[in-house]
């Protein structure tokens, strides 16, 4: 069977956060910094070969000591790289490395997660792996709980969908490295460049997709106001 990466995206910079010394990964919650939470969750999962950690580039020896300071032995499974310009930009950094390794196949799955999720769990990744497997890729969701307004001008309703139909997108998005570098490859600038996400890529293609399911507490870390309930949830976790 072909390798399994973990790919851990921390190459954006957490302008939503406000004016912090810096990026919103690396802020204290509670004992320890947001990403080695994260990092703490892929490190003790048995199936993943390597974990790569893809930061901003003037962050890459600041990451390397931080997963060495917390993370026993981090040498030896968890490769901190250079992210990209965009999200997508990030998770093609990481293609990159495995196929300069020498261990690209049509096997090698990635699962890519968000930095600053960091209450993933066991289950959300074994799945993610499990599926991908069978079925190409998958996408970590929740139902919507709030019925989806959307608004191309932003100031009319252009239509309501059916709520029934709607779902949160979450991480980990996991999938076979090298169909998605080869689909986003054959995409135009434009098209990159409106992709915000990685499984738009397949769905774009008419890919199947997977969907697993996510939790109502595997939240991101976007504003302060997310960093004020994770150190909630943190507590409701002793
Ligand atoms: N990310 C990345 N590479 C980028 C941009 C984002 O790896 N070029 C990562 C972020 O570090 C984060 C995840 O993608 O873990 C989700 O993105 P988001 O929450 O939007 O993070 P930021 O881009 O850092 O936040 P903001 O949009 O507020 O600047």
């Amino acid at each position: 069977m072909g390798k399994i990466y973990g790919v851990v995206l921390a190459g954006g910079i957490g302008s939503r956060m406000g004016n912090v010394e810096k990026p919103k990964q690396f802020l204290e919650l509670k004992d320890k910094p947001i990403i080695v939470h994260t990092l703490e969750k892929f490190a003790v999962y048995p199936e993943m070969d390597e974990v790569l950690v893809l930061t901003p580039k003037a962050w890459v020896s600041f990451t390397q000591d931080t997963i060495r300071r917390y993370i026993p032995n981090a040498d030896e499974h968890i490769k901190v790289l250079a992210g990209g310009e965009t999200r997508n930009e990030t998770i093609m950094n990481a293609i990159r490395y495995i196929e300069e390794c020498g261990c690209l196949d049509e096997e090698t799955i990635i699962v890519t997660h968000d930095s600053v999720r960091p209450f993933v769990t066991h289950r959300i990744l074994e799945e993610n792996i499990r599926y991908a497997r069978q079925y190409g890729a998958t996408d970590t969701v929740i139902p919507a709980t709030d019925t989806i307004v959307e608004s191309t001008g932003g100031d009319q309703i252009t239509s309501i969908p059916n709520r029934k139909y709607m779902y949160q997108g979450q991480t980990p998005q996991t999938f076979h490295a090298l169909r998605l570098k080869q689909l986003y490859e054959a995409l135009t600038d434009e098209e990159k460049d409106v992709l915000t996400d990685a499984c738009k890529i397949l769905v774009l293609k008419g890919e199947h997709v997977h969907l697993v399911q996510g939790e109502t507490f595997n939240i991101k870390i976007t504003y302060p106001y997310d960093l004020t309930v994770a150190k909630a949830l943190l507590g409701l976790e002793e």
